[in-house]
């Protein structure tokens, strides 16, 4: 009876079911009712009292073992079949649609913007974003210790020599003017540095599109003209331009660019602040000096120069009220401008 018992753990012992079907069969074949286990304790049963005492726990421990070695395969191979049932690649749908990206606001403004100038004769320049003090300021009439330094919170890189970030897209005139040949219509469009808080309405890196036109007989008619052509072309014509007196030092005389409220059309919001007018930047004629600081013969030639921020243009065009929506890049933000391709 012993050497039966030790046989047939050796024979459950080698049988490795590899599969549920296997299993089963392993099931029938030891544990079932007709089972080699059950023949063997029908046999264990017709024993004398002695030998049952002394066999018992043996036969005990087989089944055990049996039971083990059937729970063993059975969350083994349970394991491996459910991973196999889990969804395949169904290779007879249609592919997934790629999904196309969506232009940034500013870089779709910046096209149409590049396509209005580009049709009245101006060409791109987008100069360096890292300057010295003298295209940032000095060649625009920034003494040293002039206040409207103090009003362009400045990232500085190096001191003496002192290069920073520029602070407008300004500093491109000087660039152009000091190496191109006259009659210069340029326009530069890029990114802007100032140490500004970053909130809903001020950011330290923003972007500035600038104009300016350099050759005989340029007049402030010539600049009351491009404004409107550009303003007109970009919101509409009832949108009006209206220019305020102001103060640069590069620009004599210089002005503010205002255009009549697009949110409200003039009746009034607090975008506006109920005056139903919008600054979106400054212009004026270039100051003679600044165009001799260049070479530029100021007999002959004058200029008109104008610079407008290009985040408050997209903000009226698309009614964005936060200034950090540009910078953040959440998607649910930019998918919006899909349609504008
Ligand atoms: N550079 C000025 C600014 O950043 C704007 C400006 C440009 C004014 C050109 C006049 C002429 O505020």
């Amino acid at each position: 009876m012993l050497e039966k018992i030790n046989l047939l753990h050796a024979e459950v012992a080698q049988s490795q079911p590899q599969s549920l079907a296997d299993l089963e069969s392993f099931r029938l074949q030891f544990m079932s009712k007709k089972g080699a286990f059950k023949q063997l304790s029908s046999a264990f049963n017709e024993l004398e009292e002695v030998e049952k005492r002394h066999i018992g726990s043996q036969l005990n421990e087989l089944k055990q073992y049996i039971q083990a070695q059937y729970n063993r395969y059975k969350q083994s191979l349970s394991a491996k079949s459910n991973a196999k049932t889990t969804p395949q690649e169904d290779y007879t749908l249609p592919p997934p649609v790629d999904t196309l990206g969506s232009r940034h606001p500013l870089s779709l403004l910046k096209h149409k913007i590049l396509e209005l100038f580009e049709k009245i004769g101006f060409c791109m320049v987008e100069g360096d974003e890292i300057v010295d003090d003298w295209h940032n300021f000095g060649a625009l009439n920034f003494e040293p210790n002039h206040p409207a330094r103090d009003m362009q919170d400045t990232f500085f890189i190096t001191k003496s020599p002192d290069f920073l970030l520029r602070t407008h897209t300004s500093s491109v005139q000087i660039h152009v003017a000091e190496s191109q040949a006259l009659p210069i219509r340029t326009l530069s469009l890029g990114r802007t540095y100032r140490n500004e808080t970053i909130s809903a309405r001020s950011h330290c890196m923003f972007h500035q599109v600038e104009g300016f036109y350099i050759n005989e007989g340029v007049s402030f008619a010539d600049l009351k003209q491009v404004l409107a052509y550009f303003i007109q072309s970009l919101f509409g014509t009832q949108v009006q331009v209206r220019l305020r007196p102001s103060y640069f030092p590069f620009t004599e005389p210089s002005t503010e660019i205002d255009i009549t409220c697009t949110v409200c059309a003039g009746t009034g919001c607090n975008i506006c602040k109920h005056s139903q007018w919008l600054e979106i930047g400054g212009g004026g004629m270039i100051d003679p000096q600044v165009l001799q600081n260049c070479g530029i013969d100021t007999d002959r030639y004058t200029g008109y120069a104008f610079g407008i921020g290009l985040e408050r243009l997209a903000m009226l065009l698309h009614q964005i009220n936060d200034l950090r929506l540009f910078t953040e890049n959440d998607v649910r933000f930019l998918k919006q401008f899909k349609a504008y391709h």
